[in-house]
């Protein structure tokens, strides 16, 4: 097979769907528009959510694109061969047009095609949904399978549940487009390792390259039953970097050219050589695919900084848990840096906005080391002390806690600290105390969720109104320097970040909120146009202009107050937003405020 790279493979991607009328749309910001249930964009369809639902999308019904995501669920696991808390996703999709004849087919070309990747059918293993209570047993696709030419012994029938993972049914969340799937595997060279091996299990003889969802229902509640979409749709994905990784027939994702120079970037800085001692491997990789992560979330179009809350947080964590793997291997954490800057300097021709975000990163970064290790100093000094008192073998967990809290720690430093010692900590205990403090500053609800998802709920597109006009309002009393930096929408209430230096007056609060209301009593109708990005610059229209020429973007104006990009959904007039008051004014981070409003009748 000859070598690929994750360039060559998105261009390859790209251009097999532009070939078979498919526009590719820009990959979206890692921070999801309308859906607060989840930090960070999942999954290259997870933008596309209100399109999946049944919304028109404005560049068409045949889309393609590379989406960067982050999950951050099994951070625990990176280091390990093949966990990642960023990747890149290909994904193509058909809005109630085409289905899963055509996507099989276009599947099959695309793997085994001379053209594109070139690989012999004898290798290809494919799963197909075997049935439950919700979707019959998909003997169609298994036909289309085999009609093309994957042998049946390599066709294998998986159903929602197998060994304990979920197999073959995709659903982003708990509410939401679901359905069944149809998976493609590249077949090595492992002998099977019983009777009933299968892409079912982990023992490495199938990898997953490639999902092909037919997502035909929509499961409106948690917990309720699911039910079928007026216009079924066609959602596939294929990780990048472990497509590239199967393909090369690499043994780690930290072999592809996105990650690996940071690799070496780390034995330059360490002294010490990859591969050889797995502690060290493992920390390699970790600070390799933290910085990433890092790197692609401040840099973002809608940038996050570190803080103790929400996206801040697992930014923090990330880099904090870089720093201590770098302090083990002899490395001045100031010097990441230059992993940050390869990052930077990779990904910038796929996503601009790290362009214009470079200084920013670095600034941010910089600021983030120092700030940690200044607490580490003051948390050490603390933490001796704690352990100089201790007559249990067991660190309190409230006592972890609170180095988290005030001094920064993340809990597996601590976790380090106590083992040097001979010690432990009381990690319940601590998970508790953490609990807490997330309801309190808690952004998320399972309500949050239903809105989040559904987003089409009316309560939820006031709020998206209010947005608008409090940024209107914001910029028009403190100028255009004011920028929007983050929004998170409930059902119940909105919250706002902006660029701005330093703490409101309550006069000042009173004006913003004076000036919302007097706009939504002036009853000024909400228009909704779809424009090309270019129009819409022209008309000064406010927005992320990432989008590439010719794009069609939605434009939401309130009369003289506001002109946005916006993917909605709106009010249709301000009257129906009520009563806008504001409940907090805060710091979100250096050089960003925080307000929190609600609507009321
Ligand atoms: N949405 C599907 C996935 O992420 C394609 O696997």
């Amino acid at each position: 097979m000859e070598n690929i790279t994750t360039k060559l493979l998105k261009e390859k991607f790209i251009k097999f769907f532009k070939e078979k009328n498919h526009v590719q749309i820009d990959s979206a910001s890692l921070v999801p528009d309308n859906d607060g249930s989840v930090l960070f964009t999942t999954a290259g369809m997870h933008p596309l959510v209100p399109y999946l639902l049944g919304k028109e999308h404005p560049q068409g019904r045949r889309l393609c694109d590379y989406q960067k995501c982050v999950r951050t669920n099994d951070i625990d696991s990176v280091g390990d061969d093949s966990h990642l808390t960023f990747f890149e996703m290909l994904g193509s999709w058909s809005l109630g047009d085409y289905f899963k004849n055509e996507i099989i087919g276009y599947s099959y070309e695309f793997l085994t095609s001379k053209d594109y990747l070139n690989l012999p059918v004898d290798r290809l293993a494919v799963s197909v949904f075997a049935g439950n209570e919700n979707s019959p047993k998909d003997e169609e696709t298994y036909a289309r399978w085999k009609e093309l030419g994957i042998k049946e012994e390599n066709i294998y029938y998986l159903g929602k549940k197998e060994n304990g993972k979920e197999n073959n049914w995709w659903e982003l969340g708990e509410v939401g487009p679901c359905g069944p799937d149809s998976e493609m595997f590249y077949i090595t060279d492992k002998k099977p390792c019983g009777k009933n091996c299968s892409p079912a299990c982990d023992c490495g003889r199938f990898l997953e390259i490639w999902n092909d969802v037919f997502m035909g229902f929509v499961r409106k509640e948690e917990g309720k039953p699911i039910v079928p979409l007026k216009d079924k749709n066609v959602d596939t994905g294929m990780g990048l970097e472990r497509t590239v990784c199967v393909l090369n027939g690499y043994k780690s994702v930290y072999e592809v050219d996105s990650l690996r120079p940071a690799i070496e970037i780390l034995e330059k800085l360490s002294g010490k050589s990859y591969n050889v001692v797995e502690e060290d491997t493992k920390a390699m990789r970790i600070i390799a695919d933290h910085l990433r992560t890092s790197t692609m979330v401040m840099g973002d179009e809608i940038a996050t900084t570190p803080s103790n809350v929400g996206r801040g947080y697992v930014l923090r964590r990330l880099i904090r848990r870089s720093i201590n793997f770098a302090r083990r291997l002899n490395i001045n954490p100031f010097d990441l840096e230059e992993v940050v800057n390869f990052y930077l300097d990779f990904f910038k021709a796929d996503y601009t906005c790290l362009q214009n975000n470079a200084d920013f990163v670095r600034e941010e970064f910089r600021k983030e080391v120092k700030k940690f290790n200044n607490t580490i100093t003051q948390g050490l000094k603390e933490f001796d002390k704690v352990v100089s008192d201790m007559t249990d073998v067991k660190i309190n967990g409230a006592v972890a806690f609170r180095l988290y809290d005030t001094f920064g720690f993340p809990l597996e430093l601590t976790c380090e600290l106590a083992k040097e010692k001979g010690l432990e900590v009381n990690v319940e205990e601590y998970n508790e105390c953490y609990k807490n403090h997330q309801e309190k500053s808690r952004t998320s609800s399972a309500g949050v969720f239903k809105g989040g998802l559904a987003g089409t709920d009316y309560g939820y597109a006031k709020y998206h109104t209010a947005t608008h006009l409090l940024l209107a309002a914001l910029r028009k009393h403190f100028g255009e320097g004011v920028l929007q930096r983050g929004s998170n929408i409930t059902l119940e209430r909105m919250r706002f970040d902006f660029s701005f230096d330093r703490k409101l007056t309550p006069e000042e609060i009173l004006l913003i909120e004076n000036e919302v209301n007097t706009n939504i009593q002036r009853q000024i109708p909400v228009i909704c146009e779809e424009m090309t990005l270019d129009e819409a610059r022209k008309r000064g229209a406010m927005g992320i202009f990432e989008n590439k020429y010719g794009d069609k973007v939605t434009v939401y104006t309130i009369g003289d107050v506001s002109k946005e990009i916006c993917g909605g959904p709106h009010a249709q007039n301000t009257k129906d937003l009520g009563y806008f008051k504001i409940t907090k004014e805060e710091s979100s981070s250096s050089g960003v405020r925080r307000i929190k409003a609600i609507l009321t009748d």
